[in-house]
């Protein structure tokens, strides 16, 4: 069974305390939020990200807010507002607050100090079993899925919706996982995901995990896929519409295409938390856009082993920076999610049997 090598999260007293994604794959740095603003700045620069876990952080800055402030009202409406502008695709981020409204407003103001505690617990506990679940439907799906002579099974990822990305074993990197821990071996193709290199993070888990991977440039999924390198493409999701459309990061959707293309499968894996009812289809998803900044400028170390930040673009140039993307559903082989695999076709009853 795969469990986190560091936890994504844990609580210090009144504050809490993350694993710093933008210090990755370089460094392994905590960081201590001890207040709503160190929370909000931590999910909006994406010190944390992903969308199971940028919920779970929301969740936890209802609490750090409620211990810091005076817990009333006033507070407790003003940390939702700050925490929701925080990033608007995720729809976790949204799901999480709404949860943790419903529990504490009928609170009194003192009882939601320690309440808010406990159920920003439970969000991320849960979040942890639904990626154990996910690993275990998606591990069925590898193990079904017919191979090439003298090839281990081979799946392209985009982003990273491993561990770091949630409170477990991750969503699109759980079946991987889950397979490997049960002997079957798997080969991972890990898109570099420019521009804040998520792949890295990907690639950092997988070699931490012992676990075959390969990373490429983004442009370079749709000749992979058309030569038949890859047997099946597993993402992870941002917010899922009622019609199926997916979003999540940007260059999801030319992996789509390439795969439907090429005849191999593309499959989603998320939890019951990334689907939005609420959201007819891809259309209506607000899609992020981020500062030029990231566009213009690439992180990594230099020949001394230094973190550095280089310039690539010249000042000036026009720049649009999207960081996500919609793929229609009917380019999308079925979910991946805790309660099994689901087709688009069965997605309005799942998604009736999941709000019941
Ligand atoms: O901008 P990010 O890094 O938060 O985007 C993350 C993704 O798009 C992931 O694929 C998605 O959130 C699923 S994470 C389990």
């Amino acid at each position: 069974m795969f469990t986190q090598p560091i936890a994504t999260l844990r609580r210090d007293g009144d504050a809490l305390v993350i694993l710093d994604q933008t210090r990755l794959p370089w460094r392994v740095v905590e960081r201590r939020l001890a207040t709503l603003e160190d929370v909000a700045e931590a999910i909006s620069t994406m010190r944390v990200r992903g969308a199971p876990l940028i919920g779970c952080v929301a969740a936890y800055g209802v609490a750090v807010a409620l211990s810091t402030g005076a817990g009333d009202d006033a507070v407790l409406d003003h940390a939702l507002t700050v925490l929701r502008a925080t990033r608007p695709t995720a729809v976790n981020l949204a799901w999480a607050l709404n949860r943790m409204d419903a529990r504490l407003r009928p609170l009194s103001s003192a009882a939601r100090r320690e309440a808010s505690w406990i159920e920003a617990g439970d969000i991320y506990a849960e979040d942890a079993a639904m990626c154990a679940a996910i690993g275990a439907s998606g591990m069925g799906l590898l193990r079904a899925m017919p191979r090439r002579a003298g090839r281990t099974l081979r799946v392209m990822t985009h982003c990273n919706a491993g561990w770091l990305a949630t409170a477990g074993m991750g969503t699109a990197l759980a079946p991987v996982y889950a397979a490997c821990a049960e002997g079957l071996e798997v080969e991972v193709f890990v898109s570099e995901t420019r521009p804040r290199n998520q792949g890295l993070l990907t690639a950092w888990e997988l070699a931490a995990a012992g676990i075959r991977h390969t990373l490429m440039a983004d442009n370079a999924a749709g000749l992979l896929l058309m030569r038949g390198e890859v047997d099946a493409v597993i993402v992870g999701a941002d917010r899922i519409a009622a019609n199926g459309d997916t979003a999540n990061k940007v260059g999801t959707y030319l992996k789509a295409l390439a795969a439907r293309a090429s005849g191999v499968p593309f499959y989603v894996a998320a939890p019951v938390s990334t689907f939005d009812a609420g959201t007819a289809c891809g259309e209506m998803i607000p899609v992020e856009e981020r500062a030029a900044e990231e566009v213009f400028f690439v992180e990594g170390l230099d020949g001394e082993g230094c973190p550095k930040r280089l310039r690539l673009a010249q000042e000036g140039t026009c720049v649009v920076n999207p960081a996500f993307d919609v793929t229609p559903a009917d380019l999308v082989s079925g979910f991946i999610t805790e309660r099994g695999m689901i087709g688009v076709e069965g997605l309005s009853d799942f998604l009736r049997s999941v709000r019941t």
